[in-house]
């Protein structure tokens, strides 16, 4: 996996997330005891508070199952996206069962999104960062299609820092996880590649270097869970 291009990790994730679909949302609330949910939420706070303009029109990258772009239908008219089919099906069944008239969902590549530049205020992503081929084109298209000044909001998974917690997590995520996973989705698929790839997935220090050389301002984060998962945001630096 090491030698994989660009095209291959793309192509191995779209598969991935594709064989769970019908089960991500059962899978991720019930390994995540739902904590999940309240991440999301402290995301759609984090930007509420930082968010000056009425209405804003809000993309969701990666959007899977859409459950980000429910959270921030609140905001703002939602367009959600994702090159995963399968994860895209289930999500817009939810969003129909809502009868929510402010999300879309479109097929498309996070790395090359079919929108002119400045063409949104918000831009958020959750648990996607980790899973792109390259992390810096993926905060540099995400700045492409945000106007100055508009805002950037990412979740993903980060490492406890305190020890205690970190080894017991360490199990839990490394040994415990990806058996349950692979019970309940019958695949191997992202819980056996999830421990791999927070491990891979740089520390949240880094990231917010990548996001200030990618044409971000006022970068900053928090350590949600204990730093089990990192809630980053900034705003698009003004051109
Ligand atoms: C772990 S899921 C997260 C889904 C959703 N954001 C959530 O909070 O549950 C990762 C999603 O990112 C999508 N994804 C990964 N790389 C992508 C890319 N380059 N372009 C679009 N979607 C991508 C996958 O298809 C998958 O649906």
């Amino acid at each position: 996996m090491n030698n994989e291009s660009g095209g291959d990790k793309a192509r191995r994730v779209r598969d991935m997330f594709g064989t769970i679909a019908g089960r991500y949302d059962f899978l991720n609330h019930f390994l995540s005891a739902n904590v999940d949910r309240r991440w999301r939420r402290a995301c759609v706070r984090e930007i509420e508070k930082r968010n000056t303009v009425p209405n804003p029109g809000i993309l969701d990258l990666g959007c899977g199952t859409a459950d980000l772009s429910i959270a921030f239908s609140r905001l703002g008219p939602v367009i959600g996206c994702d090159f995963c089919e399968p994860m895209l099906h289930v999500g817009s069944a939810k969003i129909a069962a809502a009868f929510s008239k402010r999300i879309c969902l479109i097929g498309a590549d996070a790395l090359a999104l079919p929108f002119v530049d400045a063409s949104f205020d918000i831009v958020v992503s959750a648990f996607v960062l980790r899973n792109l081929a390259d992390i810096k084109s993926g905060f540099q298209e995400a700045r492409r299609v945000l106007r100055p000044g508009g805002l950037l909001g990412v979740l993903d998974f980060g490492m406890p820092r305190i020890p205690i917690l970190a080894m017991i997590y360490r199990i839990y995520f490394q040994r415990i996880l990806p058996r349950i996973g692979k019970i309940f989705s019958g695949v191997e698929g992202p819980y056996g590649y999830l421990p791999d790839s927070v491990q891979a997935f740089p520390p949240v220090e880094r990231l917010k270097e990548i996001a200030e050389g990618s044409g971000y301002d006022n970068v900053e984060y928090r350590l949600l869970t204990g730093g089990i998962a990192i809630l980053l945001t900034g705003r698009a630096s003004q051109d």
